[in-house]
């Protein structure tokens, strides 16, 4: 396949950034999306590709290239990890788009994430509110419960599976036109409020990590249901539904 690839190049997070346009070719249908970008850098530094503007090599995050870390983040085709459903820009396969074709690369756009290089956006934000409440205190010494003898009801123990698939890429934020994080920050409570494990701080838990959210510059959900669309791992609204009832009790609360 021959493509050409419109990429955001910007060398830092104060100066201007452009798209600019790069020739690629030989890149097998086989390959992933992060996989045809390797090509296009190898080129840019053997220099049998013009590296226009002088930028270098394209940066972007990357990490387990399989759909586990959540850190290739990528705008491609005005979509969050591209054309595929249910899957992550290093799960994306360049079958998915036709020879000839142009591709717009972009990074996440949110003054949450904002952008340190090129294709990476600094997602520390996330990290801050799960430092808020996502997670349990959890005694470790003496005796301790097994936690597979503590009885959960089969609906709450799959729901909160499914929450915690979240691998908190950043999706919902970029695809969202608020820059909401409801559908990440929701999973993430989801997940610990079902368990007998996370009850304890249940409270508390909400009330943080939304003022956490809230301080961080995201905005709010207006329900467009563009975050769910985009999520590769199908994390559902109804979460955002359950965090709404959760943080009305909790605020009747002095915790
Ligand atoms: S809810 Fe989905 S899109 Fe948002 S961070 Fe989690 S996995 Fe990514
Ligand atoms: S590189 Fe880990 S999810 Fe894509």
């Amino acid at each position: 396949m021959k493509l050409t690839l419109k990429i955001w190049r910007q060398n830092g997070p104060e100066e201007k950034g452009e798209m600019v346009d790069y020739q690629v070719s030989d890149i097998s249908e086989d390959m992933s999306f992060l996989e045809m970008i390797d090509v296009l850098n190898e080129g840019i530094i053997d220099g049998s590709i013009d590296d226009k503007g002088n930028y270098g090599p394209v940066a972007f995050d990357h990490d387990c290239r399989e759909g586990i870390c959540g850190m290739c983040s990528m705008y491609i085709n005005g979509e969050a990890h591209g054309p595929g459903r249910g899957v992550t820009t290093c799960q994306l396969h360049m079958r998915e788009f036709n020879d000839g074709e142009t591709i717009y690369i972009e990074p996440w756009r949110s003054k949450a994430f904002p952008i340190v290089k090129d294709l990476v956006t600094d997602r520390s934000s996330f990290d801050r509110i799960m430092q808020a409440g996502g997670y349990v205190s959890v005694n470790t010494s003496g005796n301790t419960q097994d936690g597979n003898a503590i009885p959960i009801p089969k609906e709450n123990a799959d729901w909160a599976f499914d929450a915690a698939t979240c691998i908190g890429c950043g999706a919902c934020v970029a695809s969202c036109k608020n820059s909401s994080a409801m559908l990440f920050v929701s999973a993430k409570v989801t997940q610990l409020s079902l368990l007998p494990q996370g009850d304890v701080e249940r409270n508390r838990r909400v009330k943080n990590m939304v003022k956490q959210m809230d301080e961080e510059g995201f905005g709010n959900c207006t329900n467009t249901g563009a975050c769910e669309v985009e999520c590769p791992k199908g994390i559902s609204l109804k979460n955002i539904a359950r965090m709404n009832q959760e943080y009305l009790k909790a605020s009747f609360t002095t915790e």
